[in-house]
């Protein structure tokens, strides 16, 4: 399965720090931002893994990353996001390197304690469709700030996109796994109203074909880029406990 890694993106939430550099190259305690994501990828077993930035110093991923040798890969692609149109035009970019694969798509700002490994593993079963992952957050204010969705008997039925009043307690999380299909659902969608290719879009368009899976995630998850307050959160988090920690192995 391949990997995808949005790291575009005009950053406005962490203004004025992102105007004179990328958001996931901000430092998250010891290291930039973007380290985080592709561990959580490596550790999930993705090797083949493309990054997908734009906009300000996007050649400094190039000399920070080079080929990925740092996490133990021998190659890394990436593409260049023209205009930040959003997170499902940044995903569409990388329709030719997917290449009619299944792929995990993670975003560069998102931060997870836990490993995604299981998660990863069930959506290997599904025969078809997508699978996303949700976080209990138990915090409606913090909610209005995230796709939230509407479960109803165990299924997804709905997402809302930053609603006021926060349909259930679970935010969907920046990982999301798709078939080749996304790529038609990303052609069909418009701009939502901050003019943008909407990834909750992309992902209602599997709930109505009755096509998209859940997990609810244990421990840790942050969106570094959602204000700076939570940017703040995270490295406090992330200094105190550790993140991208290894899975429990079966029998142990
Ligand atoms: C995006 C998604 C949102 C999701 C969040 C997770 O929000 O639109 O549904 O909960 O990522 O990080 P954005 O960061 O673009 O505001």
């Amino acid at each position: 399965m391949k990997g995808v890694i949005l790291a575009g993106g005009s950053g406005t939430r962490l203004h004025p720090m992102t105007r004179i550099t990328n958001k996931h190259l901000l430092p998250v305690y010891d290291k930039p931002m973007i380290y985080y994501p592709i561990e959580t990828l490596v550790n999930a077993g993705i090797r083949d893994i493309m990054v997908v930035t734009g906009g300000n110093h996007a050649g400094e991923f190039l000399r920070l990353l080079g080929d990925g040798a740092e996490f133990g890969l021998k190659h890394l692609s990436y593409s260049y996001q023209e205009k930040a149109g959003g997170i499902a035009e940044a995903l569409g970019l990388a329709e030719h390197f997917v290449d009619g694969d299944r792929f995990l798509v993670m975003l560069g700002d998102n931060i997870v304690e836990q490993s995604i490994a299981p998660y990863v593993d069930n959506f290997r079963a599904q025969q078809r469709g997508g699978r996303l992952l949700l976080k209990n957050m138990d915090d409606p204010e913090h909610l209005r700030h995230l796709g939230v969705p509407i479960i109803e008997n165990g299924r997804l039925r709905f997402i809302r996109e930053k609603p006021q009043t926060p349909p259930s307690p679970y935010a969907v999380i920046g990982v999301y796994m798709y078939d080749p299909s996304v790529f038609e659902i990303v052609r069909a969608l418009r701009p939502s109203g901050r003019g943008e290719l909407e990834i909750t879009d992309v992902n209602n368009a599997y709930i109505d074909r009755e096509e998209m899976e859940f997990d609810v995630i244990d421990g840790f998850w942050g969106d570094a880029g959602e204000s700076i307050d939570v940017y703040y959160e995270v490295i406090d988090f992330v200094r105190a406990h550790g993140v991208n920690k290894a899975p429990a192995m079966a029998g142990r």
